[in-house]
């Protein structure tokens, strides 16, 4: 089995998460079983964060915000991802720490050294093979998010210009580091953009 880091990114109501359960259905009509993960959250610990941070009841500084988003980080790769990773399996992660660059970063503000050394702390230096960037313009994806069924969380309800930031912010990562990004219009149908996501995956699982 290949041994293959993939993170999911982008902005509320991107499609991401969709997007992910469709690639390890593809991925077990090949034989392959991921592990699936989401930040914040993956585990008990990090899953009990999440709630904290997501709670529109609560009011966290952003620096407080960005360091429990690195507790579940570190949580979350030295329980999941590093020991599956080790075992030769392919893991998802619905989000990773390009997040925290995004809205911690361009979104709150905080400084962007301090933030990628804090996230190096967190994965021990873990960086994904492959990060799928769903973009998509915020006031869609946020139009998708409330016409959901699910309820909308503490950082859906920020002022539009955080969301451009954060969108800006990610389509300047990948630019950074074209050869681990890829990315992607989610604004095309589920069935185009899973094929798109099989397109990038499919020549990194090897024989
Ligand atoms: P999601 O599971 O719907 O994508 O929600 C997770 C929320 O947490 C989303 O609003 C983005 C936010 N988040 C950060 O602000 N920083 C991070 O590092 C991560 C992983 C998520």
């Amino acid at each position: 089995m290949p041994r293959l880091f993939i993170t999911f990114e982008g902005g509320e109501g991107s499609g991401k998460s969709t997007q992910l359960a469709r690639l390890a259905r593809r991925l077990a009509a090949r034989g392959i079983e991921p592990v699936m993960t989401r930040e914040p959250g993956g585990t008990p610990l990090a899953e009990g964060i999440r709630s904290l941070l997501l709670d529109p009841a609560r009011r966290p500084g952003a620096t407080a915000e960005a360091l429990m988003m690195q507790a579940a980080r570190a949580d979350l790769v030295a329980t999941v991802i590093r020991p599956a990773l080790d075992q030769g399996r392919v893991v998802l992660c619905d989000r990773y720490d390009d997040s925290t660059l995004a809205y911690q970063g361009a979104g709150r503000g905080l400084d962007d050294a301090m933030l990628r050394g804090w996230n190096r702390t967190a994965t021990g230096g873990l960086v994904p093979d492959l990060t799928l960037l769903f973009d998509l313009d915020p006031a869609v994806g946020l139009a998708r998010r409330a016409g959901a069924a699910g309820d909308t969380n503490r950082l859906d309800r920020e002022p539009s210009a955080f969301h451009a930031r954060v969108r800006e912010r990610f389509l300047a990562l990948a630019r950074e580091a074209p050869a681990r990004w890829r990315v992607l219009d989610a604004t095309a149908s589920p069935e185009a953009i899973e094929a798109d996501v099989w397109r990038a995956v499919e020549p990194r699982l090897g024989g």
